[in-house]
């Protein structure tokens, strides 16, 4: 049978379709919006100077020298971006069993650090503590036989925290996944002098296939041997995440953040409906990489890929998101 129009009565009246018809009303009824102040920006830096080195498995990325970095930060500064994530490309001879470089503080991301803070004070500058940029085996933490040691790698990691405050960084960011960082790296701040250092707790990461593009970025894809299984969380879980994200609210952390982020919006609403903290998702490497690829191939406009794929973050709750599309989506919004 035909439909009716007094079917409508069926419907109130209603028709969800009236509203989507022109683009005021929808600009009016719009529930989320994407701003430059939304992202935080991943930058991997190298050794050298005016040296730039794409990353093969992540069209449109690229390692830079610090000079480069500096500029890079004025550049997302003009954009609005609030901070930027820095992580470093370390030298292989500089790469050892117990990723002690990561404690110098004149190491690579230091020198990044202090030169953008003196270039550009007013961005954010977010460092990451984990050992995988400087370890010989690309693990997080310290090894014995296979086995990552929990209490060993926390008491390095506190010392790499320190370096990285001391040089400049506004925000603190482990990664790494051993218990009781948090509380281990608060305390060490604090004690040092530097209780307005934010920690950002990596407080929900999982064991990803997606980091693969970043391994590479960094370095230490081909070094790693076994799988981060036993550290990082396995991605069956949900429950998990709130105990992790308890936890770390208990030692101190002041944000968190669930990583990967497209394949974990699940878990960013499910924190943010729970926990009254910021929450941050990490659009990763591989997820960057599919969208850049796909829309290389011609199988998606990158434009509109990217712009959907960072909504969705706003959507599921997120106040701020680290994507290496920040200063390109940025330029989009401002433009
Ligand atoms: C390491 C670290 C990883 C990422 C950020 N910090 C990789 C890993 O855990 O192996 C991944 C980010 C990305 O894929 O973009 N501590």
């Amino acid at each position: 049978m035909a439909w009716q129009k007094h079917d409508m009565e069926f419907l109130g009246g209603r028709r969800l379709r009236r509203p989507r018809m022109a683009g005021w009303s929808r600009d009016l009824v719009r529930e989320t919006t994407l701003t430059p102040h939304d992202f935080i920006w991943p930058l991997f830096v190298v050794e050298g100077q005016n040296e730039r080195q794409p990353v093969a498995s992540m069209p449109g990325v690229e390692r830079l020298s610090i000079d480069l970095a500096v500029q890079a930060a004025k550049d997302a500064h003009a954009e609005g971006i609030p901070a930027l994530a820095l992580f470093p490309n370390t030298d292989p001879s500089k790469r050892t069993e117990d990723g002690h470089e990561a404690t110098n503080r004149d190491n690579l991301v230091c020198r990044a650090l202090s030169a953008i803070k003196d270039a550009v004070p007013e961005i954010g500058l977010v460092a990451d503590v984990a050992l995988d940029p400087y370890t010989s085996h690309g693990h997080d933490g310290v090894m014995a036989g296979e086995e990552i040691l929990n209490d060993e790698t926390v008491a390095i990691l506190v010392q790499q925290a320190l370096v990285q405050a001391r040089s400049g960084a506004d925000v603190i960011a482990p990664s790494d996944m051993m218990d009781g960082r948090i509380a281990a790296i608060r305390q060490a701040l604090d004690d040092e002098g530097m209780e307005k250092t934010i920690v950002l707790s990596y407080a929900a990461k999982y064991a990803s296939a997606f980091y693969g593009p970043f391994r590479e970025a960094v370095g230490s894809g081909a070094r790693l041997k076994g799988s981060k299984l036993t550290y990082q969380m396995d991605p069956a879980n949900a429950e998990d995440a709130i105990r992790e994200v308890e936890q770390d609210l208990a030692e101190g952390a002041d944000w968190i953040m669930v990583k990967p982020g497209m394949l974990y919006l699940d878990i960013c609403r499910m924190l943010k409906d729970r926990f009254d903290v910021p929450l941050f998702a990490y659009q990763i490497s591989g997820e960057y990489s599919m969208i850049s690829i796909a829309a290389q191939a011609g199988a998606l406009d990158r434009d509109a890929a990217m712009a959907e794929s960072l909504l969705a973050f706003k959507r599921a709750g997120c106040s701020g998101i680290l994507t290496y599309f920040a200063l390109d989506m940025a330029r989009k919004l401002n433009a």
